[in-house]
């Protein structure tokens, strides 16, 4: 059988902010828990750049640009619908839904399986 790993409580669910997330140390493993769309992901802090803490780094919108039919820029703007994480050290961005890397598909944070029950986020790591 499988290794089930330890279930680890991180916080209440309204605890924890449309958007945001929180960096939890969960046994020997910091992991960061966010919340997209509804949805609960969490992640390990380990960039698969250089190991550096992506779970610490800036959650912003998709870059877009805005173009009239001509190919013009009418303007610019970050896609709060396509929210990524982007690692402090050196930029590495990841799309905090999936956990790939937006510049290389083929990179993909470590996920760790959430389950929110009675009102409370929990981790199995
Ligand atoms: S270690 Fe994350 S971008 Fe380099």
């Amino acid at each position: 059988m499988a290794d089930q790993g330890v279930e680890y409580r991180i916080c209440p669910l309204n605890q924890l902010p449309e958007g945001g997330g929180v960096l939890a140390v969960a046994g020997e493993v910091e992991v960061g828990v966010f919340r997209v769309r509804g949805r609960v992901h969490a992640y390990e802090n380990r960039c698969r750049h250089q190991g550096g803490p992506v779970c610490t780094g800036e959650i912003l919108g998709r870059y877009e640009q805005v173009l009239n039919p001509d190919g013009t820029v009418i303007g610019e703007r970050f896609n709060p619908d396509q929210l990524r994480i982007a690692c402090p050290w050196h930029g590495w961005e990841y799309d905090l839904e999936t956990g790939r890397c937006t510049a290389d598909p083929g990179y993909r944070l470590r996920r760790f399986p959430v389950e929110v029950r009675d009102g409370d986020v929990f981790i199995r790591v």
